[in-house]
């Protein structure tokens, strides 16, 4: 049994205020919530003052980067052990925004990921392919060139603490959901090709997302497709109504 994780990306979303007031009024809302993981993910300026509202509770809190080094001269970044220092347990690697924004690369990708293990965080790595590449036929070519170059060298055991999600672009902010069965299609194929490259055992234990236009009204249907083991929800997670509907998604 996989146990789903639901985690909210706020991307460059919300005041220390606001994100405050979010997770103390999420945080009754998720007390008995132990289907799921709940994870937050604030943009950097409010991850203090959320891992602090959120301690105590079930909900977990996640960075949206980090860097590779420990520390250094990097103006502008963040490293994983200031991520743990400042309360964060998650931090999501390789998103597509960051891929577009910031020329992000499966090779840095790959760096970060490292890096954050060691630190002890969890990380939730991103990738899917564009509206092009699928129209091209070249979907599960993406998936394995992201695939193979952002797991790069990482053991099995190393391997077995991440979560992946599959986040198709032309599905993120769209609100065009990839179908469930399209959603699931991508994530047998992932997880087919992690257990080529760490074994059976971490393939099929592993935890893919499904993130792109997640909402309350389609969340059911994706998370009752066996292969989907949880949803990455970029706009839906920034209102407390459509989150906590996620959250609750209709179970068997
Ligand atoms: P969306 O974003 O739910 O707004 O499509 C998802 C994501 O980018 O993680």
């Amino acid at each position: 049994m996989r146990r789903p994780v639901i985690a909210g990306n706020w991307k460059m979303y919300k005041t220390i205020a606001e994100a405050v007031e979010f997770v103390k009024r999420l945080r009754p809302l998720v007390a008995k919530s132990d289907h799921c993981d709940v994870v937050v993910a604030p943009p950097f300026t409010a991850l203090a003052a959320v891992a602090e509202a959120a301690r105590g509770s079930n909900i977990a809190v996640s960075a949206q980067d980090c860097h590779w080094d420990k520390e250094g001269a990097h103006t502008g970044d963040v490293s994983p052990q200031m991520l743990v220092d400042v309360g964060c347990s998650h931090v999501i690697i390789g998103h597509s925004e960051r891929r577009h924004d910031h020329g992000e690369t499966d090779e840095r990708a790959n760096r970060k990921l490292n890096a954050a293990l060691a630190a002890g965080l969890v990380p939730i790595v991103c990738l899917g392919e564009t509206l092009a590449e699928r129209e091209a036929g070249k979907t599960r070519d993406v998936l394995r060139r992201q695939s193979h170059g952002g797991f790069a060298a990482l053991t099995p055991t190393e391997f077995s603490r991440i979560i992946m999600a599959y986040e198709p672009v032309w599905a993120i902010g769209t609100g065009r959901t990839a179908t469930a069965k399209m959603a699931a299609e991508s994530h047998g194929y992932l997880r087919e090709l992690v257990a080529e490259q760490f074994g059976h055992g971490v393939g099929s234990g592993l935890r893919i997302l499904y993130g792109g236009s997640v909402k309350p009204d389609n969340a059911g249907g994706l998370m009752a497709e066996e292969e989907i083991d949880g949803a990455l929800v970029g706009g839906a997670s920034l209102k407390l109504d459509s989150f906590a509907a996620i959250l609750n998604y209709p179970r068997r």
